[in-house]
């Protein structure tokens, strides 16, 4: 057996308050994520705006908090103004970025009422287009939206049925702005002076509202860093956050590699805290420009990709697309990557798992059919449940392993987060070892807890098995046997390639 796994909590060493908007997802006009996703109108479940009742319910239990919309890649070729307005007078429009048609049957308005049956915890998150357009139309879709009453843009809102403003307070500036393939795709110096414009424009109408300016498309962008500094450089004073997307995925049946994909999310972020933090002491503000990573995810890319290229599309209406089917790996790794959050979450306080349903995502459904959860679904369920309150500073002590892209690599993986009401601690904690039990100390300094209230596994023998229609609940999670509190102790054996939530009231 290997070694055993060890670290100590103590709740006078803290990392940060966990952001409710940490358990963020998003929403983009790709594939069916909105069309027979969440919006399905016909489907005996729907309501009476035809959004699908049963995946709202899977929603609420996933727990999720800001929802991004509408893209994502989509944005850069929207114009808000199609998707508002009486739904049969809407345009039908070629979506470039994902080679679709978009029917514009869902937009602004039936995206703001989703996000209240959903729940009092979802907030909405709106990116405005600079890829094909800029200032003038993202003012005018803040004050359509935005503004109570008496001038064209918010008269025209009410004309269209809703009287009260949508309160939208959370804006993304563009999306991957630095990546080729986005429509309008600008250099750093082009889109750091657009997103400050727009910028300025957005808070001469609002001074409170949030905004996000974009980062790298991802870590392995030539321009990373470099790119991070332009923009901030002239957006400093104006933003409050800045993107980073990632998604990971398992290649060349290099799992071990694979397992350790947070290694890389890590490093990512405390880059960006580095790029922010270097501009912020040039420009000698005092002002702190936190992380918006508002996609992140398993995705296997490289198939998706694949599967364009040998069937090029034909402008087909919500396609079935990007449509990843999850194994228990994917959600242990989507687990650590949920660790890697949570561990800074001095810094990030935003974060979407991309995408929320169908389109990778933790829920799927079936067109006139059932809807299901995906193995991914059990962490950020429970992550977003119970990781509320405190994050501890969790230094493990672990026997390690190798990896091809990362050296030697802890097998443990774990952060804690500490309830300040109730006093109730839960520990996160992967096992990255495909092969062998972890065996797990915690040392509980200070606090008073008297028993664990549960501890839930997700693991299963097959690392490739999955809930699929025929067979949605082949992957759940279970109750582990022998874990122990005694006195200041907790002891735990993690299985093999496992995510681990154990709860101590
Ligand atoms: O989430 C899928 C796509 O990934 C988004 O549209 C884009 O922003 C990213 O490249």
């Amino acid at each position: 057996m290997t070694r055993t796994a060890r670290f100590t909590l103590d709740p006078a060493f803290t990392i940060g308050d966990v952001s409710p908007r940490l358990f963020g997802s998003f929403v983009e006009h790709l594939g069916r994520c909105v069309y027979d996703g969440i919006h399905e109108p016909g489907h005996p479940a729907a309501d009476e705006a035809g959004l699908r009742t049963d995946v709202l319910e899977l929603i609420r239990e996933l727990g999720v908090t800001a929802i991004r919309y509408p893209g994502g890649n989509f944005v850069s070729g929207y114009r808000w103004e199609d998707g508002v307005g009486p739904v049969d007078e809407r345009p039908r429009r070629l979506d470039l970025a994902w080679r679709s048609t978009e029917t514009n049957r869902f937009g602004l308005s039936e995206y703001i009422a989703f996000l209240k049956k959903v729940g009092p915890q979802a907030e909405p998150m709106m990116a405005v287009n600079l890829g094909t357009r800029g200032v003038r139309e993202a003012i005018e879709l803040q004050e359509y939206a935005n503004h109570p009453a008496g001038t064209e843009l918010s008269d025209r809102r009410i004309a269209h049925g809703d009287k009260d403003p949508f309160g939208i307070g959370l804006w993304c500036l563009g999306n991957e702005m630095d990546g080729p393939w986005q429509t309008g795709h600008k250099t750093a110096e082009e889109y750091g002076r657009l997103a400050a414009e727009t910028a300025r424009a957005m808070r001469q109408i609002d001074p409170s509202v949030e905004l996000v300016a974009c980062g790298s498309s991802s870590r392995s962008m030539p321009t990373f860093a470099a790119w991070e500094a332009t923009v901030l450089a002239e957006t400093y004073d104006l933003v409050d956050y800045v993107s980073l997307h990632a998604y990971y995925e398992e290649l060349d049946g290099d799992r071990d590699s694979f397992l350790a994909s947070a290694v890389d999310m890590e490093s990512f972020i405390e880059s960006v805290v580095a790029t922010c933090d270097h501009i912020g002491a040039r420009l000698k503000s005092s002002r702190r420009i936190n992380l918006s990573f508002d996609e992140w995810n398993v995705w296997y890319m490289s198939r998706s990709q694949k599967a364009t290229e040998d069937n090029p599309l034909d402008w087909p209406e919500a396609p079935r697309l990007l449509e990843d089917n999850y194994t228990v790996t994917d959600a242990v790794v989507l687990g650590t990557l949920l660790i890697a959050l949570l561990r800074h979450a001095d810094r990030v306080t935003v974060a979407c798992l991309a995408q929320l349903v169908n389109v990778i995502a933790p829920i799927m459904t079936e067109p006139g059919g059932p809807a299901w959860k995906q193995t991914t679904f059990f962490p950020f369920a429970q992550a977003a449940q119970h990781g509320r309150g405190r994050v501890l500073d969790v230094r493990v002590d672990s026997p390690t392993y190798r990896t091809a892209k990362y050296g030697e690599t802890d097998l443990l993986h774990a952060t804690a987060v500490r309830d300040p009401e109730t006093g109730a601690v839960t520990v996160f904690a992967v096992n990255r070892s495909q092969d062998e039990e972890l065996p797990l100390e915690v040392a509980l300094h200070g606090f008073d807890l008297a028993k664990i209230a549960e501890h839930r596994v997700l693991a299963d023998s097959d690392p490739d098995a999955r809930n699929t229609l025929t067979e949605p609940d082949r992957v759940t999670p279970h109750q582990a046997q022998d874990t122990t509190l005694d006195g200041a102790v907790l002891r735990a054996t993690l299985e093999p390639m496992s995510w681990n939530m154990i709860r101590l009231t």
